[in-house]
């Protein structure tokens, strides 16, 4: 049974016992406490916290997952991945253990003919927490499986949570006996590997407040409803129907990890350590496809390093297999696009940026791979100078940290090396840098990440906050709850840090590349907050952070929310002008352009997308140029809501990543451009006045930033650079459209001038030579000439000098020398004539006399040679040492 097979059973199945099917959210969690969506029931946690009302009470999914902790053990165990689909039944406050016990049983035994899944009675056993006897009841009695089958577990293994506070409860789970070549008997208690767990039913009953561990949290009370989360892992089961032993030989896994076996040339099933690196690569190179797609660029932190450790574990492990060349990761990421393009048709859409954005990471890796190994060849170089056998663990971190290296690649090169690594110093670093950087992400985000503090002033607000913005700057409302560092107080006075929930407010929370809303929130009794940001912590919730000032915000007080318009104005505008940026790209430069990020900001936007290399300027200017033709047409924007699909049928652009919805919010420029946006606009583009490119850059891994102004901030730009102009002309006394041939004209005569100067200075130089050579000394029946160039004489023209006046004594036997201070330093030269040599004397070993004067060094040929020094009063010193060195000889 195909993969897409075993998906379409699952969604089937219960679709017919009345579950709605809701689509696979994005990989990008819509939640502050997760980087990346690591279970089914991610996009369901509101409903199950009471927090938002389901769209039904049985809802049913297939949801793509990853989780990392694991990643070592990728490959090298038969069922870890980080990529992998969840299927889940839910039921929210509807059916509960009885209902869910059942319906699994009902799916996995049922005949496949059937529409089940065909599993022996006999080969499945199941487990349920310790004091769960309703759980096993319902298993033994109603179900009829034998109580010898039917295992009891404690906290460890049969209870689930997130592993942050949210939901939680007591689980049942249901295994595979693999049989007796895989392992012992006794049930999943004895053995893991044997008895295999494909589905794991969690009832849903509690609120967890603190996590600390897998078995250590704190139980804040009850869910307002009993409810049913169940996952079963799509490839562990797809494993087990399509007969093979390990999840990396099903259907779709198979295709990546045959092409990268042809590519490397290597063969799998022959040896353990290749076929482990098949099995990473075809895992990885899956897994970074599909955070791609969903809008994930490889960085240093958060999702965007899990990323990059994926694909650089991919690569890292095709070159263990003698890939060298880079292009394969091209290759790979192809037939993953291809064989996961059945069940997620965004792939093949957005594959031009999906592979812009690998082949990027891939070609970065490779130069990173060059300069580190340059780098780890000196570290190792130091080590074995100090006499020592291990690698520092700051070495270790400097080559990870700077140059991007992998820890697992420090560790293989060393010990090719003889030497040892010090891992645990390495760690301790990579932890200490990893706590910060999550410190300052947390901060930034959300200021507070106490969630069960923000679900309750969500409950309060009435389960969601109303924005009010896209169509009012100010307006009434109730202030339902306040935080001073993150934790919830009644009462705050003036000069606090706050932040605020009202139940309705005009204020933008900041979002989808629009900067929040300022202003001012004024209360019943006279006081007033600031505002300075406005987030969103959780979906519904608004949060205002601001300052109290002039009296005390209280909590239940009424309020008065004010946003201030012009900055709102301001950043409507960019938003606006970045659709329509976004639209002339596309039109200019094809699908490929897609919007990886953005930011609206005041009078500016900058603007992200996938791109393989830089755009010609040619290409800003047309765009800038049409879209500036199209706006001034005064074009309505119009916003309004339908559903995803209706939306795609117009073509609506929907950035990859986005989540899937019962209703999307489209926004239309004209027939320019339409996009999916929650953002607020202006009603004209009009009101956009101008748009004013300034130009474009890379900021990494195959992502291009455009930077622009729009309205009074592009109109100012451009007046300062028509005064700077007219400056220039008045300067240059031309006419503007004469400036570029005036200032070339003028640099080309400047560039003339300065080499005219330079040869009237050498003339000068060289015109005294006829009389040196004339006024030469008889030392010792040498004809010896010393003399020192004016201050500023280059290097060459004293060497020029030497000569001359060596070819005008050529029949004697001569030695001259030329001093000199071209710029700080003194130079000294000396030349000899043929005669002077024959008597012994050498210009290498005069210029070492005196630059021994001149407190330097030099060298050079028995007839020519060049020294200097530091210091410049010393010549004259320097000139008589070399004299009595000629008469001494
Ligand atoms: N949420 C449960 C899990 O992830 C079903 O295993």
């Amino acid at each position: 049974m195909e993969s897409a097979e075993v998906a379409r059973r699952f969604l089937t199945f219960f679709e017919e016992r009345g579950h709605t099917v809701v689509p696979s959210a994005s990989l990008v969690a819509e939640d502050p406490t997760l980087l990346l969506v690591p279970a089914g029931m991610v996009p369901f946690k509101p409903y199950f916290l009471g927090q938002r009302t389901p769209p039904a009470p049985r809802m049913v999914s297939a949801q793509k997952c990853v989780r990392t902790p694991d990643i070592d053990e990728v490959g090298k165990t038969t069922r870890h991945a980080t990529f992998f689909q969840m299927l889940g039944n839910f039921s929210i406050g509807d059916y509960f253990k009885e209902g869910a016990i059942p319906f699994a049983w009902e799916l996995l035994t049922r005949s496949e003919a059937d529409g089940g899944f065909g599993f022996p009675e006999d080969r499945l056993w199941v487990t349920v927490y310790q004091d769960d006897d309703e759980a096993a009841d319902i298993w033994h009695r109603e179900v009829g499986v034998p109580a010898e089958r039917i295992q009891r577990r404690g906290l460890a293994d049969n209870y689930w949570h997130m592993g942050v506070p949210g939901p939680g409860g007591p689980c049942s789970e249901i295994y595979y006996d693999r049989g007796p070549d895989y392992g012992r008997e006794g049930g999943p208690v004895a053995d893991e590997d044997r008895y295999l767990e494909v589905w794991n039913l969690v009832f849903m009953q509690e609120q967890l407040s603190k996590v600390r561990s897998k078995t250590d949290f704190d139980i804040a009370g009850p869910l307002p409803a009993k409810n049913i989360d169940t996952g079963m892992g799509l490839e562990r089961m797809a494993a087990i129907l399509q007969g093979v032993d390990n999840i990396y030989e099903t259907d779709t896994l198979r295709k990546i990890l045959d092409r990268a076996a042809e590519l490397t040339g290597s063969r799998y099933g022959r040896e353990h350590r290749a076929d482990v690196s098949l099995r990473v690569i075809a895992d990885h190179v899956r897994a970074g496809t599909m955070l791609v797609a969903d809008g994930v660029i490889p960085a240093n932190e958060g999702r965007g390093y899990v990323l990059r450790r994926l694909l650089r574990r991919a690569i890292r492990n095709l070159r263990l297999l003698g890939g060298r060349e880079t292009g394969m990761m091209h290759e790979l990421t192809a037939v993953a696009i291809d064989v996961m393009g059945q069940q997620y048709p965004e792939l093949i859409r957005t594959a031009a940026n999906i592979h812009a954005v690998i082949d990027a990471e891939e070609e970065r890796f490779s130069q990173t791979l060059r300069t580190g190994t340059a780098i780890f060849d000196q570290a190792v170089a130091e080590t074995r100078r100090a006499g020592r056998t291990t690698l520092a663990g700051e070495q270790a971190f400097t080559l990870h940290d700077t140059y991007g290296f992998p820890i697992d690649l420090t560790l293989e090169m060393a010990a090719e090396q003889g030497l040892k690594v010090d891992e645990e110093g390495f760690r301790r670093l990579l932890e200490e840098q990893r706590r910060r950087a999550k410190a300052d992400a947390a901060a930034k985000k959300t200021g507070n990440l106490d969630v069960s503090v923000l679900g309750q002033l969500l409950d309060q607000a009435g389960g969601r906050v109303d924005f009010t913005g896209y169509h009012d700057v100010s307006g009434e409302a109730r202030l339902v709850g306040l935080m001073v560092n993150g934790a919830s107080v009644p009462a705050a006075g003036p000069g606090t840090d706050v932040e605020v929930v009202l139940d309705r407010t005009p204020f933008y929370a900041e979002g989808g590349g629009q900067l929040a809303d300022q202003g001012v929130i004024r209360l019943g009794n006279g006081a007033r907050i600031e505002v300075r940001d406005v987030q969103s912590p959780l979906p519904g919730l608004i949060v205002h952070r601001g300052t109290v000032r002039d009296g005390e915000a209280q909590a239940g007080d009424s309020a008065f929310a004010e946003i201030d318009v012009e900055r709102r104005r301001a950043i409507s505008r960019s938003h606006t002008a970045t659709h329509m940026v976004h639209a002339g790209f596309r039109r200019a430069l094809g699908e490929s352009a897609a919007q990886a990020g953005s930011e609206n900001s005041p009078g500016r936007f900058r603007f992200d997308f996938t791109s393989t290399g830089p755009v010609p300027p040619s290409v800003l200017r047309d765009v800038e140029d049409e879209v500036n033709e199209v706006l001034i047409n005064d074009l309505d924007v119009r916003a309004f809501h339908t559903s995803l699909e209706e939306a795609r049928a117009m073509g609506a652009l929907a950035l990859f990543g986005e989540k899937y919805g019962e209703e999307v919010r489209v926004v239309e420029v004209g027939d320019y451009s339409r996009e999916l946006c929650g953002g607020t606009h202006v009603a004209r583009s009009g009101q956009l006045g101008l748009i004013k490119v300034l130009g474009e850059s890379s900021i990494g891994a195959g992502v291009r930033r455009v930077e622009a102004l729009v309205g009074i901030d592009a109109f100012r730009f451009l007046a300062r650079e028509s005064v700077l102009v007219a400056q220039l002309s008045e300067q240059l006394k031309a006419r503007k459209e004469e400036l570029p041939e005036r200032i070339a004209g003028v640099v080309s005569r400047l560039r003339e001038a300065e080499k005219e100067l330079e040869r009237l200075r050498s003339q000068q130089v060289l015109a005294v030579a006829g009389s040196l050579a004339e006024g030469a000394k008889d030392v010792n029946g040498v004809a010896f000439v010393a003399h020192r160039v004016p201050d500023g004489t280059t290097a060459d023209d004293l060497r020029k000098l030497a000569v001359d006046v060596r070819g005008r004594l050529a029949a004697r036997p001569a030695v001259v020398m030329i001093a000199g201070v071209p710029k700080d330093r003194p130079v000294v030269v000396v030349a000899l004539t043929e005669g002077a040599r024959e008597r012994g004397l050498k210009a290498g070993a005069l210029v070492g006399v005196a630059a021994k004067a001149l407190g330097g060094g030099g060298g050079g040929k028995d007839d020519l040679a060049q020294g200097g020094g530091a210091n410049p009063q010393a010549i004259g010193d320097a000139l008589a040492a070399v004299e009595r060195a000629v008469g001494s000889a």
